[in-house]
């Protein structure tokens, strides 16, 4: 399969699915800014990578959409809230004004926190999933989306504005409000699998930990080099708040250089797990450094 036919077909089954797992509300205007942000867009680049790993590890069909929807919706969450007043304060996303925008402040962050409660309720409540798969999606994305992971990256970003990071200390950063999310992604798509290789797991871990870093540089650089229209955000956001990105520390070269590094080391994983350029996994690497948005 291509990696074009591969994203289109997740993408669709994604949404048709988040179409019929997502509840309605008690308030019209909340459920109508959970669809706005969930169901208009997106590149769907984690459901993508949690359904190529769970194929990787040959898991029960259709399985992959319970922790991808899961993760989505974290994503979305996560979206919704990085482009507040209060943090990167963004008036377009996917294309389109940003949830605060089209709605209120207050919509947007409660959007964002029922998207996230969703979210865990959604793999909980899965009937195809023995109680130790639900404990260990549950745990996994817990770890990665809060504190430790995520979120904590998150807060690291914005106490990083007008600040010059080391290159370690940025890395870190990165790792942690993107790569973070990105390496759970690889690691639920093998959870699928009730007694999935330790071994697999944690070269998927690995990978997913390369290619989150690479794929947050490629962000930073697409804020320089692409186009709003293209992007579907506001290109120049990062340098208009002064935030600490690979461009700033490195220039575009030297950023390009260092997601190509990171795109090495995830491709020596796959090549240590026997997969080779026409694997999947191989294809969405490439992807990563090379989209235009
Ligand atoms: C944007 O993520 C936020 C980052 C972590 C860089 P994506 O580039 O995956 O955004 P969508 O989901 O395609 O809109
Ligand atoms: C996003 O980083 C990290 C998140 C957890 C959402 P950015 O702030 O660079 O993402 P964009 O560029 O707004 O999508
Ligand atoms: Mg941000
Ligand atoms: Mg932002
Ligand atoms: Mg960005």
């Amino acid at each position: 399969m291509t990696l074009e036919t591969f994203l289109t077909e997740t993408k669709s089954s994604l949404e048709s699915a988040l179409t019929q797992s997502f509840q309605q509300g008690v308030s019209d205007e909340l459920t109508s800014a959970i669809h706005y942000s969930l169901l208009n867009g997106g590149k769907r680049l984690r459901p993508s990578l949690v359904r190529a790993a769970s194929d990787l590890v040959r898991a029960p069909d259709g399985l992959w959409l319970i922790p991808a929807q899961a993760l989505e919706m974290i994503h979305v969450y996560s979206l919704v809230h990085d482009d507040l007043p209060a943090m990167d304060d963004d008036d377009l996303r996917r294309g389109k004004p940003t949830c605060h925008r089209q709605f209120s402040e207050a919509t947007a962050i409660l959007a964002g926190d029922a998207l996230q409660s969703e979210a865990f309720a959604l793999i909980a409540g899965a009937e195809a999933l023995s109680p130790r798969q639900i404990r260990d999606m549950v745990r996994l994305l817990a770890q990665s989306a809060g504190a430790r992971g995520m979120v904590g990256g998150q807060m690291i970003d914005l106490a990083s504005e007008q600040k010059t990071l080391t290159l370690n200390e940025l890395s870190d950063l990165h790792r942690l409000k993107t790569g973070a999310l990105i390496s759970a992604s690889l690691q639920l798509g093998a959870l699928c699998h009730d007694s999935v290789d330790v071994e697999i797991l944690a070269r998927l871990a690995r990978y997913g930990d390369a290619i989150g870093l690479a794929f947050q540089i490629a962000d930073d650089i697409l804020d320089v080099t692409g186009t709003t229209e293209k992007l579907g955000k506001p290109q120049g956001s990062d340098l208009a708040a002064e935030k600490s990105t690979y461009v700033k520390l490195l220039g575009v070269d030297g950023a390009r250089s260092e997601a190509l590094r990171q795109i090495d080391c995830a491709k020596n994983e796959l090549t240590a797990l026997k997969l080779g350029h026409d694997s999947m996994l191989w294809q969405l690497a490439d992807y990563i450094i090379e989209r235009d948005h």
